[in-house]
């Protein structure tokens, strides 16, 4: 079959032919189609046995399926001071914000299971979204948040799994330009849903789980082969 001259081809494996000869129309299209799609995923709490933290990494296993990168992180690793306006205006941003806002910036999505403390997000995962929704110099407001993509969700030992937390981590991501995907989801008893290896032990809980990562994943491919 005979290609238009500006058709650009893909094989299988994303090789690209082109039978285009503007290298720079190509570098564009490169860009635009050819990066897999990044998604961050984490947790907002820091604890090492983190019920959430678990939960999170099923819904990474979720997107992995899909042709997407996936890059784990822990907070614990991200240690920052709480917000604090003085601060930010002596010493601009601390080291690990700039560590983890450069890393946002490469992350088209994010999946993230927040703890409920008290009926809300949890103090960790909100002075994190507080740092890093601030601006660098030069960099466009809230940078690191605006259009990505999102999957949430929570877990908890108690009967709300954490619902009631996610309204409000909903509301946060989507008021600094994040598209949550409706899909949630909030597990109940959750210090007994995991088998020692870190899978589920309901498997129809477990697809909901992986499906949150999938769905935020297919979005991220298609917005990525789209020439907005
Ligand atoms: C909690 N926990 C809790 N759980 C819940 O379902 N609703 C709540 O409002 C609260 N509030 C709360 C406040 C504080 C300060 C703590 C420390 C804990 C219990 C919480 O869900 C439980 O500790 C989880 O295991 C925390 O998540 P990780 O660390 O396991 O991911």
């Amino acid at each position: 079959m005979s290609l238009p001259e500006d058709i650009t081809t893909f094989s299988k494996k994303d090789n690209m032919k082109t039978t285009n000869q503007n290298l720079n129309q190509q570098n564009l299209r490169d860009s635009q189609t050819l990066t897999k799609p990044k998604i961050l995923a984490f947790a907002g709490s820091t604890r090492t046995d983190s019920l959430n933290k678990k939960l999170v990494k099923i819904a990474v296993n979720g997107a992995m399926d899909a042709d997407v990168e996936v890059t784990f992180i822990d907070l614990r690793d991200f240690p920052m001071p709480l917000y604090d306006g003085d601060l930010e205006q002596q010493e601009g941003l601390p080291a690990n914000t700039r560590k983890l806002k450069d890393l946002m910036l490469t992350h088209q999505g994010f999946l993230i299971s927040s703890p409920e403390y008290n009926s809300s997000i949890s103090g960790v995962l909100k002075n994190t979204i507080d740092w890093t929704s601030r601006p660098s110099e030069g960099e466009p407001i809230l940078a690191c948040f605006k259009n990505k993509v999102a999957g949430i969700m929570s877990a908890s030992p108690g009967g709300f799994g954490g619902l009631r937390g996610l309204v409000h981590v909903r509301s946060i991501l989507e008021n600094i330009g994040v598209l949550v995907i409706p899909d949630q989801v909030a597990m109940t008893k959750a210090h007994e849903i995991f088998n020692s290896d870190g899978t589920m032990k309901n498997k129809t809980q477990e697809e909901q789980v992986k499906n949150i990562g999938a769905c935020v994943a297919k979005i991220l491919i298609k917005l990525n082969s789209s020439t907005i």
